[in-house]
């Protein structure tokens, strides 16, 4: 089990951007992470793979664990030792190395024999990165170098995966696309964290979610409530029908009950 325990998160000594988050991911689910612009999704996956220090930030309080042993003492490449791979947001692959080299990066850790079935494992997992193994990154499409990240952090094996906004700035077909690798990718055994500003997308997959708001995990429920949840169909679905003025009194009685 992958576990937040109430963190708390600051930035540069004054910025409060988490105050108090905690979600677990078991071994074989799919968790989804969901939430505004600003909720403080990214800073929670950076707290989660040693990746604060670079962007000035801190864990103030609580911690991270895996099977109950602490990770967030760990450098970023000690978090991937330990188990866990991760997208960040805007799909950083390096666009001037090809294809191939982009996962050999991913692969570093493995022994050589190793690498080659690795590689093969993720080009039958990914049969358009096959075709454009020799090809530099920057030439492949938004979709295809989404794929690209997921592959490279797949290279190493993770038990966990944790995605930031993996369907961002993606046609819908290839959100599809994405999707259905997540799925792929979780019934080979690895737990999955996705964060996402799409709703509909993540939700659709997940077993289960959480909703953050302000720097705190303000909703933890099943998926399928979620999918259910008048406030998730009206904030987070847009299915919402109400004015706006009597959507947020009722927002803000109904954020009072989830909160107490
Ligand atoms: N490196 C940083 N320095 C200072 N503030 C930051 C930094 N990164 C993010 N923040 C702030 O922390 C809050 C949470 O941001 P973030 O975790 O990126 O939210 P989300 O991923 O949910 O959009 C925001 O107010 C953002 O401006
Ligand atoms: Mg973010």
């Amino acid at each position: 089990m992958l576990a937040v325990h109430n963190l708390e998160v600051v930035y540069e000594d004054v910025m409060l951007a988490v105050r108090g988050a905690s979600l677990s991911v078991g071994p074989d689910r799919i968790v989804a992470l969901l939430g505004a612009n600003g909720a403080g999704k990214t800073t929670l996956l950076r707290a989660m793979t040693g990746l604060l220090d670079v962007h000035r930030g801190k864990i103030t309080r609580g911690h991270v664990s895996i099977d109950g042993a602490r990770v967030d003492t760990r450098s970023p490449a000690g978090v991937v030792r330990a188990g866990v791979g991760q997208v960040m947001e805007g799909r950083r692959v390096f666009v001037e190395f090809t294809v191939e080299e982009n996962l050999r990066v991913g692969g570093h850790t493995s022994a050589a024999r190793g690498l080659q079935d690795k590689l093969d494992r993720i080009y039958s997992m990914f049969p358009v990165l096959a075709d454009r193994r020799r090809s530099q990154a920057g030439y492949l499409s938004g979709g295809e170098q989404q794929m690209l990240a997921i592959g490279r952090a797949m290279m190493a094996d993770p038990r966990y995966l944790l995605l930031d906004e993996p369907s961002l700035g993606l046609a819908p077909q290839m959100v599809e696309r994405i999707r259905d690798l997540i799925v792929e990718i979780n019934s080979g055994g690895t737990g999955i964290l996705l964060i996402e500003q799409n709703a509909a997308m993540a939700l659709s997959v997940a077993h289960h979610g959480y909703v953050m708001e302000n720097g705190l995990t303000v909703m933890d429920a099943p998926a399928d409530r979620l999918r259910a949840d008048a406030d998730i169909q009206e904030f987070y679905l847009g299915l919402g029908s109400e004015g706006s003025s009597l959507r947020d009194v009722k927002h803000y009685k109904r954020r009072k009950r989830w909160l107490s």
